[in-house]
């Protein structure tokens, strides 16, 4: 019994003794460890008189109790003290990190502000599928068998009759067959060809433009199409129409502007030639053209009562004029460094 007495003793005169709460766990086995210092007290207690055993039990419990205590109250002291010291090395005042905040891809923004152009000039977003059947790619869209757009080295083949888009183009022919004039479609997405090299990429992205209506006219392609670049590219760019070739309209013509690096001047300002027009001024953006009788006549739209113009525009190159990247498979590696920039 009085083994027990000198045991809280002994542990309240050694409080100061642990100074980290490591120490405090070493003293804690000390004393009420399996075979600390308490326990071994207890089996003592076996050799008292069977009529002391109920109050030695009691003193027992007393002594546990009040060991437990200390143990308690000197760990909330230690934290204190240790929260304490990790506060006096810390600086309230120094300047934050700064987060590091995502940012959207420059294919995604440009891709979101000529949506927003054109949904701005009356035109409706419409989605279709990447993988898709030959007659909405080619056949449909007067493209023959013999063309050679259909050439295996070309276009990348699913299967005999399925692709994967090699332009947006099928999306004409899906919208049409949905909808009867009037009709005005973009269709942005990504399209695949059999193609890798320094200025080509497997997947790249475009989109697809497309209005139908009765009295549709050239005039009404070549408003649309200035309004659109120069919002794109500024008020004071120049647009040029060249005449073209596609299967799927005619006429057909291939849209420059005038060179967003050297102004369309063709020169830098030390006189030699601008690389990003090779000293032309001019830099091609688009494909479009009149949308071709065969392919009315395939959606069983009446060619004698409407027309209708089409354009179709890669996306990474108008980010590359546009902020002036020089490199298409910067767009691909997916460099923070890079991507970072347009945050
Ligand atoms: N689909 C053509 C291409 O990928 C672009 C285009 C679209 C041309 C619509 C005319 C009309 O090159």
């Amino acid at each position: 019994m009085e083994g027990l007495d000198g045991l809280a003793q002994d542990c309240e005169s050694r409080k100061g003794q642990a100074c980290s709460l490591k120490e405090l766990e070493e003293l804690r086995i000390e004393f009420l460890g399996r075979k600390g210092k308490l326990a071994k007290a207890m089996t003592e207690l076996g050799a008292l008189d069977n009529a002391d055993k109920p109050a030695g039990g009691k003193k027992a419990n007393e002594v546990k109790q009040r060991i437990t205590e200390l143990m308690d109250q000197m760990e909330a002291e230690l934290t204190a003290a240790e929260t304490g010291r990790v506060l006096s090395r810390f600086d309230p005042t120094m300047p934050g990190r700064k987060p590091w905040a995502g940012s959207l891809h420059p294919v995604t923004l440009v891709m979101q502000e000529i949506t927003s152009v054109l949904a701005g000039l009356g035109f409706e977003y419409v989605a279709g599928p990447e993988v898709e059947n030959d007659w909405h790619n080619f056949e449909a869209l007067n493209i023959p068998p013999e063309h050679p757009a259909r050439d295996m080295q070309d276009t990348l083949y699913v299967s005999d009759k399925i692709v994967l888009r090699t332009h947006t183009s099928g999306m004409q022919v899906r919208s049409m067959l949905k909808k009867q004039p009037p009709i005005a479609v973009i269709a942005p997405g990504k399209v695949y060809r059999r193609d890798s090299d320094l200025t080509h990429t497997p997947m790249f992205h475009q989109i697809e433009g497309l209005l139908v209506d009765r009295n549709v006219s050239m005039g009404d392609l070549r408003g649309t199409l200035t309004v659109f670049v120069r919002q794109i590219f500024g008020a004071g760019t120049n647009v040029r129409f060249r005449p073209s070739f596609f299967p799927f309209t005619e006429p057909s013509a291939e849209v420059d502007i005038s060179c967003v690096m050297c102004g369309g001047k063709g020169h830098q300002k030390d006189g030699s030639p601008c690389r990003v027009c090779k000293g032309t001024g001019w830099v091609e953006i688009l494909g479009c053209g009149m949308v071709d009788p065969n392919v009315f006549k395939c959606v069983g739209y009446d060619p004698e009562q409407y027309t209708g113009f089409a354009f179709g525009l890669g996306i990474e190159r108008v980010a590359m004029l546009k902020y002036g990247i020089g490199d298409l498979r910067m767009f691909f590696e997916n460099d923070v460094r890079f991507l970072e920039q347009f945050a």
